[in-house]
């Protein structure tokens, strides 16, 4: 995995926002996988900035979100289809016809995860998949334990998910129980992933996603099976990585390696 780390988490998020950029100048109609949740907004915001004032066009990207709530339509306003409209798409130049998120509220919710995991495969697949990490190792709503070969599915969130989800609903028991996800076989069948972490309430599972075991203990260890897997990680999200001197060696500054592209 490369593993990028930068001074503080402004620079994480640009240097996040430059990979992402990048892919939508060089391959305007290419596919990304989104990701919702605290540290992707700042994201959000530096990619809208950067359509606003650099012309950065995503009118012909195609996205595809990695998860919704079951039980909450669209319009909900704690929905991920609200999240992504207000934090993303409605700021930039996307045909909303060409974003796709799970539908929450689909009759028959098991259906409706195999006819995402289609709609991928018709766009022939994700170019980067952009990804968070929950404090307990999930990337999506793949949590601890999940198999390493699972595809878009119905997951029972943990409890500790549903109190780091809390604060955007008005109790714990209106915090959803459960969510279509992408699986973690869709996610490794992705091209390129990009995960941003920040904040030391991430290291620990940094750690575990980058040099522990390969696990479903820790469901983003299943990274280390990705050939073209990067993690942009800010000083407090790295530090509890025990080859840091080696990352800084390989990727100073958190840039690329001299054998890469610049
Ligand atoms: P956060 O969520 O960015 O709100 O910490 C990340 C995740 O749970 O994947």
């Amino acid at each position: 995995m490369k593993v990028l780390i930068l001074d503080n988490a402004e620079a994480a998020v640009r240097r996040a926002a430059d990979i992402v950029a990048r892919l939508v100048g060089d391959r305007p109609r290419c596919v990304l996988g989104l990701a919702t949740g605290g540290t992707m907004l700042p994201l959000y915001d530096e990619l809208g900035r950067r359509h606003v004032s650099d012309g950065l066009s995503f009118a012909q990207v195609a996205t595809f979100n990695l998860d919704e709530y079951i039980g909450l339509p669209p319009d909900h306003a704690c929905s991920y289809h609200t999240y992504m409209r207000e934090a993303f798409f409605d700021r930039i130049d996307i045909d909303p016809a060409r974003t796709h998120l799970p539908r929450g509220d689909a009759d028959d919710p098991q259906a409706e995860s195999l006819a995402y995991e289609a709609r991928i495969a018709d766009a022939g697949g994700i170019d980067l998949q952009v990804l968070g990490i929950g404090q307990n190792g999930h990337i999506g709503f793949n949590e601890p334990t999940s198999s390493l070969g699972s595809r878009t599915r119905i997951k029972t969130l943990t409890d500790d998910t549903r109190r780091a989800n809390r604060r955007f609903f008005d109790t714990f028991d209106q915090t959803p129980r459960h969510a279509i996800t992408m699986g973690i076989a869709t996610i490794l069948q992705s091209r390129a992933c990009l995960l941003l972490a920040t904040g030391a309430a991430k290291a620990e599972a940094v750690a575990g996603m980058v040099e522990g075991p390969l696990s479903a203990a820790c469901p983003a260890s299943a990274l280390q099976l990705h050939a073209d897997a990067t993690a942009v990680l800010d000083r407090d999200a790295a530090a509890a990585l025990t080859l840091v001197d080696y990352y800084e060696t390989v990727h100073p500054g958190g840039r690329e390696s001299v054998f890469d592209r610049t």
